[in-house]
């Protein structure tokens, strides 16, 4: 038997005052239902439905199709009984579990969907599971209202509330684990009679014991865990929870974090062991990063891939490749599918957009360097522009291996440097240069051998 789930996301989240539907808000470089639907994917849940109103369906098509579930649309909202009613149509009837969550719970683990599901048991008359958690002054939340010690009787919600009820410092977290035909059974008996005049989920509880069934608490040990996110003051908070989670996971895998509240992490980076993390550094997207690397202050890294022993400090490196023992920053800036190899150095001011940079070539500083390849040991002097846009397209610089571009060359693309070339400083080369030839002025020109001077050596 499958288990399937429904996340309820069609609510409007009128706190979070935004133009953004409140479940696509972000927390850790993912839309808080991105958490909800990896929770319940890794859970071992086999089939999701969202439900969405007209505006966020759109919005999270992408979501849907990467955890491979469907939408359908509320319209409508009339509560979350109504929005499970809506699912329930779109799903042909199984015998089995059905998972329901709400979409804006971002630090729910899959641990928690795992126990509410395996606590349904249809032998022992159990239609429902539901996780409830104690909480101090439980606010908005429903109260949970037991029977017994094992037994839930019925969930009120706070304006529903007697004074009594109020008190009741078990709250209804919103995470439940229904056997599929009993909630079919009642689903349709629900009706609006509430201070909200909405269809109540919760109040399926009252039914199913109306009708025979038994309804069980499962209780979360830390209440945190499954708080919902309604403003964003509480979207900060859970950011906060999230990202301290990420980074003591990486920690325990022996990364060495500075300051993990000032480093920021992403879920899915791989960061291999021994490497440290200084403070204010943001890591995100698909990164990764080698044993032994030094990453930060100040720094930047998205789709990223750093290899070991390199250094890369208050520097931006965003869709790029690094090799290993290789040295970026102060201020350098490396994108565009730049791949960077081996004991390369890259200094400050220098920008690498879609450049190919082989073993041992040097840019200490101030360099645009774009749509080119850079031979091994070449070095770029201080002030060297790749000219790669004529005003209508992009074009390549190719540069040799142990070519030498003196200070302040502008390279005028296409073009190539032959190995071995040289360019003085100041010249503006508006032709290819063969190997081992040496030009100067603007336009280049050949140097006369008795201003030769060293190719390599230079700092
Ligand atoms: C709900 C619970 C409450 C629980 C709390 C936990 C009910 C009646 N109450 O209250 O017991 O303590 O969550 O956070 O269920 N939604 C729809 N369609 C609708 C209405 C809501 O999809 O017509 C979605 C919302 O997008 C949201 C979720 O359901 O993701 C919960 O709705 P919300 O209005 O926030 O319910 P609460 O009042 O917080
Ligand atoms: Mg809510």
């Amino acid at each position: 038997m499958s288990t399937r789930a429904i996340v309820l996301a069609a609510g409007m989240g009128t706190r979070m005052k935004s133009a953004i539907p409140k479940v696509m808000h972000r927390l850790c470089g993912r839309p808080m239902l991105w958490y909800s639907l990896r929770a319940l994917r890794e859970a071992g849940v086999a089939e999701i439905v969202i439900v969405t109103n007209p505006q966020v369906d759109t919005e999270i098509a992408p979501l849907a199709t990467e955890f491979g579930a469907r939408s359908v649309v509320q319209d409508p909202q009339r509560g979350t009984g109504h929005a499970v009613q809506i699912a329930l149509a779109a799903l042909a009837p199984a015998p089995g579990t059905i998972a329901i969550a709400y979409g804006d719970m971002p630090l729910v683990t899959p641990a928690i969907f795992e126990n509410v599901l395996a606590a349904v048991d249809a032998d022992a008359g159990t239609a429902l599971a539901l996780v409830t958690a104690q909480m101090p002054l439980p606010s908005n939340f429903g109260r949970i209202v037991r029977s017994g010690a094992a037994g839930v009787a019925k969930i009120v919600e706070a304006r529903d509330c007697t004074p009594a009820e109020l008190a009741i410092e078990e709250m209804n977290a919103g995470i439940y684990a229904f056997e599929e035909p009993n909630l079919r059974a009642v689903i349709d008996k629900l009706t609006d009679n509430n201070a909200q005049r909405e269809l109540y989920l919760t109040d399926t509880v009252e039914l199913l014991i109306e009708a025979g069934r038994r309804v069980v608490p499962v209780v979360a040990d830390d209440y945190h865990a499954v708080l919902g996110v309604n403003d964003r003051v509480e979207l900060a908070s859970a950011r906060a929870v999230l990202n301290r989670a990420l980074c003591e996971r990486h920690m325990r895998a022996g990364v060495t974090i500075v300051d993990p509240a000032t480093t920021y992490l992403e879920p899915d980076l791989v960061l291999g062991p021994d490497v440290t993390i200084h403070p204010n550094t943001t890591l995100g997207g698909a990164t990764a990063v080698g044993t032994g690397s030094e990453i930060g202050p100040n720094t930047r890294l998205h789709d990223a891939t750093v290899g070991a022993n390199c250094a890369i400090g208050e520097s931006v490196v965003v869709d790029a490749r690094i090799g290993d023992h290789t040295h970026v920053g102060p201020f350098a800036h490396i994108r565009g599918g730049s791949i960077v190899d081996d004991h390369v150095h890259i200094g400050n001011f220098v920008e690498l957009k879609k450049t190919t940079m082989r073993a041992n070539a040097k840019a200490g500083h101030l360099a645009y360097l774009g749509d080119g390849i850079i031979g091994e040991r070449a070095n770029i002097g201080a002030g060297t522009i790749f000219c790669n846009y004529d005003g209508k397209k992009k074009n390549v610089t190719t540069i040799g291996a142990d070519a030498f571009i003196g200070s302040n060359s502008s390279l005028v693309a296409p073009i190539t440097i032959g190995d071995g070339a040289l360019t003085g400083a100041g010249t503006v080369a508006i032709r290819d240069i063969a190997p081992g030839e040496r030009v100067v002025g603007n336009p280049g020109r050949p140097l006369g051998a008795s201003l030769a001077r060293p190719v390599t050596g230079a700092d």
